[in-house]
């Protein structure tokens, strides 16, 4: 069977899996980076699942990645949360590691929620703020399309020319501003990692026109986009790389700054799902 064709099946056995347990077809999906779990213990959780019980789940390998899908209800919306991403530097392909989220647009979601820890390109920006994503650029090499496009999914060639949409932009901006929570806004590139970026790689990142650099999202979000959802996404800047003055970047520390961040972080989206329509 031909490569596609397998996985596409797989994606509808992991599918029809959760349809039968699942509490409510989500109208939410939300991934949560690093060390931004704060969000999950205020949801009404209805069901888990770790997802070593889902047919053809992947299984994370970082240990700051707990694995498991969430059904809950928070601000009266139905939510589908995927605790636990998995990256292209783990060695997945792009088309593995959003085998999840590909499986919950299948209960036909209308908004995802993606949010990332991520390196501050833009010298204005401080340690622990947060970005509102206004749109991308992919360096990893691979996207999650390339091969045969089902077509009942979305189409072969998916616009992106709003891939972060202006409305959940808006809303999320008068959000902040009501919770008196600084937002920043800017591009985040995707870099396929592990090894964190050099000086020179820093200056070129921001020449190319990025204010954040990291190593997820970018892939998830082009599924989401082609499965039709509006996005919206959120970078905490857990470090902020100058390349006339480089620090050494600490994994460690990227964990710490996050986790900082998450309350404040929580409390944003919080009162995003309060406000939106979905
Ligand atoms: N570079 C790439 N990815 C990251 C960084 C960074 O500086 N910080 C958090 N994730």
């Amino acid at each position: 069977m031909p490569v596609n064709e397998e996985y596409f099946k797989k994606v509808e056995e992991a599918f029809d899996f959760l349809k039968e347990k699942a509490p409510f077809s989500p109208e939410i999906v939300i991934t949560l980076g690093t060390g931004l779990s704060e969000l999950v213990r205020e949801v009404k959780a209805l069901a888990r699942f770790p997802y070593s019980h889902i047919p053809h789940f992947p299984i994370s390998t970082v240990e700051t990645h707990a694995g498991e899908l969430l059904f809950g209800e928070l601000e009266g919306k139905k939510l589908a949360i995927l605790r636990g991403r998995f990256h292209f530097y783990e060695g997945y392909s792009a088309k593995e590691l959003t085998f999840p989220l590909r499986v919950l647009t299948l209960f036909s979601p209308k908004i995802y929620i993606v949010s990332n820890a991520a390196g501050g390109l833009n010298l204005d920006f401080e340690m622990g703020d947060l970005m509102l994503i206004k749109d991308h650029i992919n360096l990893i090499p691979d996207n999650p399309l390339r091969g045969k496009n089902k077509d009942e999914w979305g189409p072969r060639f998916p616009d992106l020319s709003e891939a972060y949409s202006k409305r959940l932009r808006e809303l999320m901006k008068e959000v902040a501003e009501k919770e008196g929570v600084r937002l920043r806004e800017g591009v985040y590139v995707a870099v396929p990692g592990p090894s964190l970026e050099t000086p020179a790689e820093t200056r070129f990142l921001r020449i190319i026109g990025a204010d954040a650099v990291g190593m997820s999202t970018v892939p998830e979000v082009i599924v989401a986009v082609h499965a039709g959802m509006e996005v919206l996404g959120i970078s905490v800047i857990s470090n902020v790389n100058d390349p006339d003055n480089f620090k050494p970047i600490l994994f460690s520390e990227v964990v710490r700054e996050s986790k900082k961040a998450e309350k404040k972080l929580g409390r944003l989206i919080r009162a995003f799902l309060r406000e939106l329509k979905v």
